[in-house]
């Protein structure tokens, strides 16, 4: 399993249940590497999408303990109501092919157990109120890739590449 996110420069992910920044390359980024694969979202960041509706072109898993299925059903996601549930379905869909993309609680439960996280790096201060963990502080993650510099709506970008050298299984 794999985690794709875009921080600032403390970390931050979002605020208000919104992104910090409007990215058009980020958000080209985000489609190719997850485009056909399974996504994996908390409630809030299904309700930050654009009309409250799953991503298309992917399998949308929301974890949501409160979680109606019905609502599911018609939205066009796949409803976990627990973290048991969420591992189940991950095994019917095989976790090589799955993305945790948020938001912030979402990505604390299931970063211990992601092989790989695709940082996308904003150099600026958002104001953020949600945070990532700050990888290069964690002894088990390492930094394997950094992009060129690349500008993005009057943003600096850089696509960085992360391993964890002990992931746990889900
Ligand atoms: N920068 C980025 O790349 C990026 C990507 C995605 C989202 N975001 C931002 O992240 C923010 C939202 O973060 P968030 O933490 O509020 O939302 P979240 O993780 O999307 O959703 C939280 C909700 O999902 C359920 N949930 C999540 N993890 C759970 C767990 N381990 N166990 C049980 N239930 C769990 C909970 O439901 P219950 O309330 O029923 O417990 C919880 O209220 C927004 O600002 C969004 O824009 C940023």
């Amino acid at each position: 399993m794999k985690t794709i996110v875009a921080v600032d420069n403390k970390w931050g992910i979002g605020k208000n249940n919104k992104l910090l920044f409007d990215l058009k390359a980020d958000m080209r980024h985000f489609v190719e590497h997850t485009r056909g694969k399974t996504v994996l979202m908390g409630y809030n960041t299904l309700l930050s999408l654009p009309n409250g509706m799953p991503l298309k072109g992917r399998k949308n898993i929301v974890l949501y303990p409160d979680g109606d299925y019905n609502d599911a059903a018609q939205k066009g996601y796949i409803l976990a109501r627990s973290l048991d549930e969420l591992s189940a379905l991950l095994k019917e869909c095989g976790n090589d092919e799955a993305y945790v993309i948020g938001g912030a609680m979402m990505y604390k439960t299931m970063l211990p157990y992601c092989e790989e996280a695709i940082i996308t790096k904003v150099d600026a201060d958002g104001e953020a109120t949600v945070f990532f963990d700050d990888l290069d502080k964690l002894d088990n993650w390492q930094c394997v890739k950094i992009s060129e510099p690349v500008e993005d709506c009057g943003y600096t970008i850089r696509f960085c590449v992360y391993k964890n050298t002990n992931p746990l299984q889900f």
